[in-house]
């Protein structure tokens, strides 16, 4: 017998070196892949905020895309994406963030949310948390009440969901790899 948080993350595949020497690369795609493995993830996140009077999801691209809007139906909830710079057609709100080399930008449309809504944050995996964060400054500048930002995996050794707590913000990670 094995806990579902076990059974998850027995399924996450851990690809050495890539994209780049030295980097283990955790690849969410085979739980996605299982229907069984894939149910019972989204099954962990739909009884968490199930009873958190939620207003919206917010995923971030791309992986967060996947996981947000099935939860979001799921909790018949609206779904709304936080993208790479340049994807979105309408009027735009930006956060820059830092990368290991060089800067990234995401951006919401200024009417993914109204003031005061209580939204979740979903994204694949927290490293330095850098994205996350700019996800999060986007939503709480719209208005938005970020309730949680959630992640199937931590990289703890990156400090990003620490960091995230230390700013106040609640954060939910299904499991770890270090
Ligand atoms: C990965 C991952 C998170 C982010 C985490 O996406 O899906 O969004 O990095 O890293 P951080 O905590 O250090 O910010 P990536 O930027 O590789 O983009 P992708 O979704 O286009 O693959
Ligand atoms: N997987 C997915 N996204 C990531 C990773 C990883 O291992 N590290 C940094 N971003």
């Amino acid at each position: 017998h094995i806990d579902t948080v076990e059974y998850v993350r027995r399924a996450i595949r851990s690809v050495p070196d890539w994209p780049k020497p030295g980097v283990v690369f955790r690849d969410i795609t085979p739980v996605l892949q299982d229907p069984r493995t894939f149910r019972v993830l989204i099954d962990m996140f739909v009884y968490r905020y199930m009873r958190q009077r939620l207003d919206l999801v917010a995923g971030i691209d791309a992986r967060g895309f996947i996981l947000g809007a099935v939860l979001a139906y799921e909790l018949n909830l609206g779904f709304v994406p936080v993208r790479k710079k340049g994807k979105l057609p309408f009027k735009t709100l930006a956060e820059e963030y830092s990368l290991e080399y060089g800067n990234a930008t995401v951006e919401m449309h200024t009417d993914a949310v109204k003031p005061g809504q209580r939204v979740l944050l979903i994204d694949d995996l927290i490293a330095t948390g850098g994205t996350m964060m700019a996800a999060a400054k986007l939503l709480q500048r719209l208005g938005a009440n970020v309730v949680e930002a959630a992640a199937i995996i931590d990289l703890p050794e990156l400090n990003g969901s620490a960091i995230l707590k230390e700013t106040g913000m609640p954060v939910f990670t299904v499991c770890s790899f270090t």
